[in-house]
C-alpha cells in the first residue's frame, strides 16, 4: 500500500513553526511520533479491509461499500452507515489529495455505490418525489434496504456525503476534469443538498442514533454542505436548490444551541441530559478550515464557544467515579473520553474516535492561531486556557510583541493535544487494532465492535493534523455567512433526480400505500413479533430484515401487535409473522397453513401520505414461545 510517509511533513510541525523545536520534551514526543506514524498506516489499511468488494474482512460487501465493522454479533455492525461511510470517504479523499493515488478506485466505487443507494426505497421513505429516503441511516452491505427497528431518519448523512463528494469534485476541477465533476458527481451532490435545504429544520436522530431532535453536529455539517455546495454550483454554472437556506441554518446554529457555557448537543428533544457531548467537538473538526477566522459562523475549533464547550465536555469525564481510567490525571492533561456522561451503551466507555478527536480538535485550533498569527482569549474561553496555561488572560497574544507568551501558550496547547493522542497510544493493543471502545475499568481492554472503521478513519485524520496536513479550505474569504436579522423556520422544496451518469438506475416516482398490520398474539415479556414477506419491502423472508411490530396497544383483553408499513402499490405479497425469542433462541415462524396473501391497492398521488389503505385482522397461527430465562 503506497502510504504517504509523514516523517518529512512532521518536521513542519507546530513547534518548529513557533521556533520552539528545541524546547519540547523530546523523549516522550519521539515515542508518540513513532506510534502515530505507524498507527496511521495500520489504520488506513484497516479501513480498506472493511471496504467492498475486495476488503478481506467484509466478504459480500458491494463495490465502494464501507462497512462499519466486521462484527456480526454483540454488536452486529455488519452494515453500511451513511454517516460513518461519508466521514471515512472524506478521509480517503484527503489522503488521495495528499498523494496516495492508489485510493482512486475506492473513491470512484464509492461514487457509484452512493448514486445507486440514493434511489433505494427504505423505511425512511422513497427517493422520489420528495427525497425522504435519503434520510435513512443504514443499509445492508449489498446495498439493499434494512427494515429493522432503528432511529430514523438521520439527517447528517446527506450533508456529510455531499461534503466528501464536493471535496473530490473541487480536486477534479483543478485537475482538468470539470466535465466529470459536473455530469457524474454533481447530480448526487445536488440530491443531497436538496435534502438538506428541505429538511434541516425538521427533527431527526443524532449521530449516536438515540435522540430525536435537532443535533449540533448535524446542523453544523448541513451548514458547511450548503455553503461549499453553493460555491461548487457557481464554479460549475449550475443551480443549487437548497443552498439558499445557508444563512438560516447558520442562524439556528448560533442562536439555539448555546447555553452561556457550552453548546447543548441535542435540542428540540425530550431527553434529559446535560448536553455535554462529543457531538459538538466532532462537529467542529468535521467543518475545520485552517484559514477560517475564529469568529466564523461555522464555529471552528478556535472559536471561543467551541473551546468552552470542549472544556465542559472533557471535564465531565474527569470524575474518577464515572471513569476510573482517568483517576489521578491532572487538569492540564488529556484523558480518555466517551460520548456523554449518561451513556449506558456497553455500560458507557471511552471511545477511540472521540479521544483521538480531542487531539485533532486541539491541533486544528493551534493551526488556526498560527495561520492567523494571533490568539485572542476572551472571558468565554479564559478558563479553557487557564487549565493548561495558568497565567492566561483575556487579551490578544501575538508572536511579534516583546512577550514570549504566544509560543508558550501554543506549546502548552500542543502538549495538551499530544496528551490525548498519548491516551490513544496507551490503550491501543500491540497489533494496532482499534475497536469502538475501551473499558473505563481496569484492565481497560477493548470493548464493543472490533475493527471499527470510524475509529481508524478518525485516527488517520488526527495524524494528518498532527503532521500539519490540512484539508482544502471551504470557507469563502469573506466568511461563511452573514446572519439574517432574525432566525426563522424555513425550508426550500428540493429537486430530486437519479444520478444516472454515476450509475443510478433511472427510477421513477415509487408509489406506496400504507398497510397497517395488526395481529393478535399472546407473548411473554421479552419476546417480539415481526412481519416478514416475499418482497424486498418485507425483507424477502429474512428474519434479520423483517419489520418489528409494536406492542404499545397490547392489553390483557387484546394481545395486539401492530405496525404501519409503506408497501409498493399494486404488488401482491405473501407474508407471515415470526416470533423473535429472548436469550438468542431460534425465531419461531407461523405454520405454513397460515399462508397469508394481500393485494396492495394502487396509490392515490393526491391522498394524504399518512392514509392507511388496509388494516389486517390476523391472529397468530403457530406454536407459542417460551422464555429462555437468561
Ligand atoms: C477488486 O478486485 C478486482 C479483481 O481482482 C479488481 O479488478 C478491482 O480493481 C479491485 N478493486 C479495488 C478497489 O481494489
Ligand atoms: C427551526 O428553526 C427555528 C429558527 O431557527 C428554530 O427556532 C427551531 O428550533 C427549528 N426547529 C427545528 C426542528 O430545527
Ligand atoms: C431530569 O433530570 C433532573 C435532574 O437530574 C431530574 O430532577 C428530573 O426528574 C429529570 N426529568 C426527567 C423527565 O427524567
Ligand atoms: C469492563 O471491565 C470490567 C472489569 O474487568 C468488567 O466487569 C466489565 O464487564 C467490562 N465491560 C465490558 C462492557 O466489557
Ligand atoms: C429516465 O427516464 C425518463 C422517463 O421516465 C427519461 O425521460 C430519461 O431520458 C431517462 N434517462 C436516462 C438517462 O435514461
Ligand atoms: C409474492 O407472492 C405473491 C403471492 O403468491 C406473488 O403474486 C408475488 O409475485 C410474489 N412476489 C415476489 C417478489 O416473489
Ligand atoms: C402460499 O400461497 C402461495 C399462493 O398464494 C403459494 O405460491 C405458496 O407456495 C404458498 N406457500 C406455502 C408455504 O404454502
Ligand atoms: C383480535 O382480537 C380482537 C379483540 O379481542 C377481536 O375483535 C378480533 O376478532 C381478533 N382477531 C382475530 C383474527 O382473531
Amino acid at each position: 500500500m503506497g502510504i504517504l510517509s509523514t516523517k518529512s511533513i512532521a518536521r513542519l510541525s507546530v513547534l518548529a513553526a513557533c521556533g520552539l523545536a528545541n524546547a519540547s520534551s523530546l523523549p516522550q514526543a519521539n515515542s508518540l511520533d513513532a506510534f502515530v506514524e505507524k498507527e496511521r498506516a495500520i489504520s488506513l489499511q484497516n479501513v480498506l479491509k472493511n471496504t467492498g468488494p475486495n476488503g478481506s474482512r467484509v466478504p459480500g460487501a458491494g463495490a465502494g461499500v464501507i462497512v462499519a465493522s466486521p462484527s456480526t454479533v454483540n454488536p452486529n455492525y455488519f452494515y453500511t452507515w451513511s454517516r460513518d461511510a461519508a466521514l471515512t470517504m472524506k478521509m480517503i479523499v484527503d489522503e488521495f489529495m495528499l498523494g496516495n493515488k492508489q485510493l482512486e478506485p475506492y473513491i470512484e466505487q464509492y461514487i457509484h455505490s452512493q448514486a445507486v443507494l440514493q434511489t433505494v426505497t427504505n423505511p425512511s421513505g422513497t427517493f422520489l418525489p420528495n427525497g425522504m429516503g435519503l434520510g435513512e441511516p443504514k443499509y445492508n452491505v449489498d446495498l439493499t434496504r434494512f427494515n429493522g427497528a432503528w432511529g430514523r431518519p438521520q439527517r447528517d448523512g446527506p450533508a456529510l456525503r455531499a461534503i466528501a463528494l464536493i471535496t473530490y469534485s473541487n480536486w477534479l476541477i483543478s485537475h482538468g476534469q470539470k466535465q466529470k465533476a459536473q455530469t457524474v458527481i454533481w447530480p448526487i451532490i445536488s440530491n443531497d443538498l436538496s435534502y438538506v435545504g428541505q429538511y434541516w429544520n425538521s427533527t431527526g436522530f443524532d449521530l449516536w442514533e438515540e435522540v430525536l431532535g435537532s443535533s449540533f453536529f448535524t446542523t453544523q455539517n448541513q451548514f458547511r454542505a450548503l455553503v461549499e455546495g453553493n460555491s461548487l454550483a457557481k464554479t460549475l454554472g449550475v443551480k443549487c436548490t437548497g443552498c439558499d437556506q445557508a444563512p438560516q441554518v447558520a442562524c439556528f446554529l448560533q442562536e439555539s444551541y448555546w447555553n452561556g457555557e457550552y453548546f447543548i448537543a441535542n435540542i428540540n428533544s425530550q431527553e434529559n441530559r446535560t448536553g455535554k457531548d462529543a457531538n459538538t467537538m466532532l462537529g467542529s473538526i468535521a467543518i475545520f478550515d485552517v484559514n477560517a477566522k475564529c469568529n466564523d459562523a461555522s464555529i471552528q475549533p478556535c472559536n471561543s464557544r467551541a473551546l468552552s464547550s470542549f472544556k465542559a465536555f472533557v471535564d465531565a469525564f474527569r470524575d474518577p467515579a464515572l471513569y476510573p481510567i482517568n483517576k489521578g490525571v491532572p487538569q492540564s492533561k488529556g484523558i480518555a473520553l466517551g460520548r456523554y456522561t449518561e451513556d449506558v451503551y456497553f455500560t458507557g466507555n471511552p471511545w477511540y474516535l472521540i479521544t483521538a478527536g480531542a487531539a485533532e480538535f486541539l491541533y486544528d485550533a493551534i493551526a488556526q492561531w498560527i495561520r492567523q498569527g494571533s490568539l485572542t482569549i476572551d472571558k468565554t474561553s479564559l478558563s479553557f486556557f487557564q487549565d493548561i496555561y495558568p497565567a492566561a488572560q483575556a487579551k490578544t497574544y501575538t508572536p511579534n510583541g516583546r512577550s514570549p507568551e504566544f509560543p508558550l501558550i501554543l506549546k502548552a496547547l500542543k502538549d495538551y493535544a499530544d496528551s490525548f493522542a498519548a491516551v490513544v497510544e496507551k490503550y491501543t493493543p500491540a497489533d494496532g487494532s482499534l475497536a469502538e471502545q475501551f473499558n473505563k475499568t481496569s484492565p481497560f481492554t477493548p470493548v464493543s465492535a472490533v475493527h471499527l472503521t470510524w475509529s481508524y478513519a478518525a485516527f488517520v485524520s488526527m495524524a494528518e493534523r498532527r503532521s500539519a496536513q490540512y484539508p482544502p479550505s471551504w470557507v469563502p474569504a469573506q466568511g461563511s455567512a452573514a446572519l439574517p436579522k432574525q432566525c426563522a423556520s424555513s425550508s426550500t422544496k428540493g429537486v430530486y433526480a437519479p444520478a444516472t451518469a454515476a450509475g443510478a438506475p433511472n427510477v421513477t416516482a415509487t408509489c406506496t400505500s400504507n398497510v397497517r398490520f395488526e395481529v393478535n398474539a399472546t407473548t411473554y415479556f421479552g419476546e417480539n413479533l415481526l412481519v416478514a414477506g416475499n418482497t424486498t419491502d418485507l425483507g424477502s423472508w429474512s428474519v434479520g430484515n423483517a419489520w418489528p411490530l409494536d406492542a404499545s396497544g397490547y392489553t390483557s383483553q387484546r394481545p395486539l401487535w401492530a405496525a404501519t408499513i409503506a408497501l409498493t402499490a399494486g404488488e401482491t405479497i405473501n407474508y407471515a409473522y415470526v416470533r423473535q425469542e429472548d436469550c438468542d433462541q431460534k425465531p419461531i415462524w407461523e405454520s405454513a397453513t397460515a399462508n397469508r396473501t394481500l393485494v396492495i391497492p394502487p396509490c392515490d398521488p393526491n391522498a394524504d401520505p399518512n392514509t392507511v389503505v388496509i388494516v389486517t385482522n390476523d391472529a397468530w397461527q403457530g406454536p407459542t414461545g417460551k422464555s429462555g430465562g437468561c
